[in-house]
């Protein structure tokens, strides 16, 4: 009850309540390889930026889809790099390992991005921009582009421990799990010592071995003579970042590291009338089912799916589903639809549970709209997401290679009435929800900001121009024992001497 009362005490969090912007900017957005999740944080960005009278450009890897007149999306086209008809249930049964950055990607982007003549046209434009904005991971064959720009760039997996480090802002391995390791803190001893070796590994590997360069061999072609594309990134101005201490973890940030986590997150809008009748109609409340915008529905394996369905005949529930194609056969209580919009789903007071992949996006929402879940993660960051979900209380999660009927069912009628899970994840909204301002409106002020500083110098930390010798103060170190060992010689050498003259004055 008292949770009810704070959720309605609470204002309504998406206004834009930020003073008219000084004039109207023109921004760049350059994404050419990003998921749909990715873009749904950059869109939400330009979108509101728009809305206060800039001028967005926006390069993705995806048929242009924003209507708003202040926005110009273009797509490069390049089929490689198409991430959204990736079927990731087809890589997996060829590949254990879940998080592989693909440098063929970045190698193909590489070498046919700049003879797009729409890409070469912005580009020999580019200086007419106020700022750009990047996405963080993946992304380093725009870097030409920053060449003497501000410019910002924006997190999509939270917080990168690689891309914190470009900012000067080393975060401590003793609790700051690499991005390849499923752990979350606490972390053993043994995980510790593993982590540190992992998170020096995973950058050396992406930056040095095997990513970057192979990048920057194909940029060289295009722009010789122009700075390395890892000297570029270090002049970033702010990162937006998509988290929030509250969802994450509670690090030492610089004042241009903007955590920015939910930002994409609204209170509900009315639902399509059929959809709006069916949950209403649910006398025992309803499950909604979504694997999220990176894995369709569809290519979800046929035995997983009949397990699900199985499942679904048993609950008294009903079933909204977000699946691409029609189905025969479907028990009563279950609805498909291609797409749905989750937020407004998830924001009714009659959904009961969220089954969910575990997607970085969806974790916010469902903590947003306040909703406990079943999380079944598939690859990539999700069981990581997974495991926090329901360590923090908030579900159940299962593996998807041991999912059954029974287990499914007996989960689903844990969550749904068992009120432990819907409490923990309510207390969690309430601190997602209480904050100074509006994620977005934050971001859209820092990003203002930028430009009206021009690059806003002053925020740079001067751990971003150190070396990592000289930011570990391995010099210094080396100095030391130089130096102790030098004392420790001439002081042996001295005492030697000291010795024989004494010796020989007593023979004498
Ligand atoms: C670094 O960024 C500033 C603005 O933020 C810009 O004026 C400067 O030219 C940039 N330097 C390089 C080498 O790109």
């Amino acid at each position: 009850m008292r949770l009810v009362v704070l959720m309605a005490l609470l204002p309504i969090l998406s206004s834009a309540s930020l003073p008219p912007p000084e004039g109207s900017y023109k921004i760049l957005f350059l994404l050419p390889y990003t998921t749909r999740s990715h873009r749904i944080l950059h869109r939400t960005l330009a979108t509101n930026l728009a809305d206060r009278g800039h001028q967005i450009t926006m390069l993705t890897n995806q048929a242009p889809s924003s209507k708003h007149p202040n926005i110009h999306e273009f797509t490069h086209g390049i089929r490689e790099a198409d991430y959204d008809s990736f079927n990731v249930f087809e890589y997996l049964k060829e590949n254990e390992e879940s998080f592989a950055p693909s440098a063929f990607i970045i190698e193909t982007l590489g070498r046919k991005l700049y003879h797009i003549q729409e890409v070469k046209d912005i580009y020999n434009k580019r200086k007419e921009f106020d700022l750009i904005v990047i996405d963080s991971y993946m992304n380093d064959v725009v870097y030409p582009f920053v060449h003497e720009m501000p410019f910002i760039v924006l997190c999509g997996m939270g917080l990168e421990p690689m891309h914190s480090a470009v900012m000067g802002n080393v975060l401590n391995p003793a609790y700051t799990p690499s991005m390849q390791y499923l752990w979350n803190h606490p972390l053993s001893l043994i995980q510790r010592a593993v982590n540190i070796y992992g998170s020096i590994n995973f950058g050396f590997i992406y930056k040095h071995r095997e990513t970057v360069p192979v990048a920057q061999a194909e940029i060289d072609k295009h722009f010789p003579g122009l700075s390395p594309l890892l000297e570029l990134e270090k002049n970033v101005s702010l990162s937006l970042i998509n988290s929030h201490y509250s969802l994450d973890m509670t690090q030492p940030l610089l004042p241009s590291q903007i955590e920015v986590g939910a930002m994409h997150c609204r209170p509900g809008k009315p639902l399509p009338k059929d959809v709006a009748q069916w949950i209403e109609e649910a006398e025992h409340g309803v499950i909604y089912f979504s694997l999220g915008s990176v894995h369709r529905g569809e290519f979800l394996p046929v035995n997983y799916r009949n397990i699900v369905i199985e499942a679904f005949t048993q609950m008294k529930e009903r079933v909204i589903w977000k699946f691409e194609k029609e189905l025969e056969g479907l028990p009563d209580n279950v609805l498909i639809r291609k797409w749905l919009p989750q937020q407004d789903i998830l924001a009714h007071p009659k959904v009961k549970v969220f089954i969910t992949h575990g997607g970085l996006l969806s974790s916010q929402e469902t903590i947003y709209h306040s909703k406990p879940v079943l999380v079944i993660p598939i690859y990539f960051d999700q069981p990581k997401v997974a495991a926090k979900l329901q360590r923090a209380g908030f579900g159940i999660t299962l593996n998807l290679k041991e999912l059954t009927v029974p287990l499914v069912v007996d989960s689903l009628n844990e969550i749904i009435n068992n009120p432990k899970y819907a409490e923990a994840v309510g207390q969690a909204s309430l601190l997602l929800r209480d904050q100074k301002e509006t994620p977005i409106d934050r971001a859209v002020w820092w990003t203002e900001y930028v430009i009206r500083h021009r690059g806003a110098p002053a925020l740079r930390s001067p751990g971003a121009d150190l070396s990592w010798i000289e930011y570990l103060c391995l010099d210094v170190l080396v100095l030391v024992h130089v130096g102790t060992f030098t004392l420790f010689w001439v002081s042996k050498k001295l005492l030697a001497l000291a010795c024989r003259v004494n010796k020989k004055k007593k023979t004498e």
